[in-house]
């Protein structure tokens, strides 16, 4: 048995998530945990709410809720959602948690006393009416390349050029519009990443089974101008984890915290830390995952996420832990994805543009967003969710070819035989040539499952689905029983397994309808069929089941359109 710590990039806690953010790397993740638990592995899956930054307190703010409590209710909104997607986390952590406040102290300090932190006075703009230091993407301005009139701090939208605030004309602050604005003096704390450029070069080399989209990106930030930057980690907010050298104070960092992308990345250690305190475990049983001293060389781990992630989870990350000199776990493998856009345009957050994982809950199962979402995963491209392409997949592939088979054979076996598995009948060369595509296609299935090619695995388990439809329908058991009774109840026999097969193969994608066809089919226990001639003998004549409510219903053109209209415009 083989042990897989996986984690999911956590969710900024400002608002609900929309599903391009959850075919991202929540999602994935989960199909991929789920698939290793199925195989009988050990797995401990982590994901958490991220909860620093100026984007916090600023959500905050427009709450009108102290910081303190806004994140405490997003994160328990975020976990029900989770919920009711069915992501299956062993935990759903909180990085504003004691134990990141620890962690993240902890670590800044062995950075320290590694030589690997230094301090830099600079000016940053402070706004006055605000009463704090602005971040550049909070001060705009007119660009001084193209005239546009909202330029931000850090980057033109319009003309794409990189600014400082300092280039832009007229700037003010987006949070209050005063142009109240000045530069002052201020003291932050750099990690020394470029002193550790060439150790992450070679460990970054010796990854050559790693997505391209996931090294294209880390080889481009190694190289970048003069190679890799040291990064700023401290911030002038209030929010945060205070700036401090393990647990004593750091001279001159006082009302300061550390920048929220220092935080995050530990944050997957930090989770596991309160997985156990809320299994009332022991610290041994968290650190066996994350120390190779604690037995964590064994563990095989990977991190799911958006390609706008890869450069923290591929550098900064991977420096601050080895920088350390401590004994914590690298991440084995990084499964990155592209965007996933919505009807033409981009999801947008600040526009609400898109469907949100409530909104998506509240007008379908969650099984339906499930299949397409992965069905359509952006991973070799972006990828685009249309109305129409969610109504055709869904009507095809679940309601036409999966819950059109399961009803089929279990309705025909209730109308001839009873809600009991028949006897009789033997195989031949029909159900010989079944078994033999089906090995074929398991085979090809776990490989893209193992290979976390979403997708492929999608389009195999869609033909797999496929097969038995042929077969059902070419076998024709509704025909011969007319003629043949004995030889319809093995077509039957065979049919049924064939569910029983399909509800195991399809429970990472579709776990909901997976559990109702194991129920109705009397399933005792969930496996994962190695040899397809076992599994297609599983239900043995005699076995009582019932027939299951329809899995899947079919999207009408009418709801489509009403969906279409709904979601075009913006989010209240
Ligand atoms: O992009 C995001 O949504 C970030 N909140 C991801 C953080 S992942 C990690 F660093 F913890
Ligand atoms: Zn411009």
């Amino acid at each position: 048995m083989a042990r897989h710590l996986i984690t999911s990039a956590i969710p900024y806690i400002n608002g609900i998530k929309h599903l391009g953010n959850l075919v991202g790397s929540q999602l994935p993740a989960d199909l991929y945990a789920r698939y290793q638990r199925a195989r009988g592995h050990e797995v401990l899956f982590l994901c958490a709410t991220d909860e620093h930054g100026t984007p916090a307190e600023l959500a905050a703010a427009k709450a009108g809720k102290p910081v303190a409590e806004y994140c405490a209710e997003m994160h328990d909104t975020q976990a029900e959602l989770a919920r009711g997607f069915r992501l299956s986390f062993d935990h759903f952590g909180r990085s504003s948690s004691p134990q990141n406040h620890q962690l993240t102290q902890h670590l800044a300090g062995r950075l320290a006393d590694a030589g690997l932190i230094y301090e830099v006075s600079e000016k940053q703009v402070y706004s006055i009416a605000d009463g704090r230091f602005l971040p550049d993407r909070y001060i705009e301005g007119t660009c001084p390349n193209c005239g546009f009139d909202s330029a931000r701090g850090d980057q033109c939208d319009n003309c794409t050029k990189q600014l400082d605030p300092v280039d832009l004309i007229e700037p003010h602050s987006t949070i209050s519009g005063s142009t109240d604005l000045e530069m002052r003096e201020t003291k932050h704390l750099y990690l020394k990443q470029s002193a550790m450029r060439d150790q992450l070069e070679t460990w970054i080399d010796s990854k050559d089974d790693w997505p391209i989209l996931t090294t294209s990106i880390a080889k481009k930030w190694l190289n970048d101008g003069d190679g890799l930057q040291d990064r700023g980690i401290t911030r002038d907010l209030s929010w945060g984890i205070p700036v401090k050298r393990g647990d004593t104070d750091w001279p001159g960092m006082e009302g300061k915290v550390f920048y929220v992308w220092f935080d995050a990345p530990v944050e997957y250690i930090a989770c596991a830390a309160e997985w156990a305190e809320a299994a009332g475990a022991k610290a041994a049983d968290w650190e066996r995952w994350w120390r190779t001293g604690a037995g964590a060389q064994d563990v095989r781990y990977t991190q799911f996420m958006g390609k706008d992630n890869v450069p923290f989870h591929t550098l900064s990350f991977p420096a601050t832990i080895l920088g350390s000199g401590e004994d914590w776990k690298l991440v084995d493998y990084i499964k990155s994805f592209n965007y996933l856009n919505y009807e033409g345009g981009q999801f947008s957050t600040s526009r609400g543009r898109g469907i949100f994982m409530d909104q998506a809950l509240d007008i379908l199962p969650s099984d339906y967003w499930r299949w397409w979402l992965l069905s359509h995963a952006p991973e070799s491209s972006d990828a685009e969710f249309t109305w129409e392409n969610f109504q055709t997949s869904v009507n095809k592939d679940l309601a036409d070819v999966l819950g059109n088979f399961v009803s089929r054979v279990t309705k025909f076996c209730r109308s001839r035989f009873g809600e009991v598995v028949p006897e009789g009948g033997a195989t031949g060369p029909r159900e010989q040539a079944l078994i033999t595509e089906l090995t074929e296609r398991l085979a090809r299935y776990d490989a893209h499952m193992e290979a976390m090619e979403v997708r492929k695995s999608a389009q195999e388990l869609r033909a797999i689905w496929a097969a038995g439809n042929e077969y059902l329908q070419s076998a024709a058991p509704w025909a011969v029983f007319k003629e043949d009774p004995e030889e319809a109840a093995g077509i039957v026999r065979m049919s049924l397994n064939l569910a029983a097969f399909y509800a195991d193969l399809s429970a990472p994608f579709i776990p909901d309808a997976a559990a109702e066809l194991r129920k109705s089919l009397a399933l005792d226990s969930a496996g994962w069929p190695d040899d397809v001639v076992l599994a297609l003998s599983r239900l043995a004549p005699g076995h009582a089941f019932t027939v299951p409510e329809n899995l899947f219903r079919k999207l009408t053109d009418e709801e489509c359109e009403d969906w279409a209209a709904r979601f075009q415009g913006t989010r209240d």
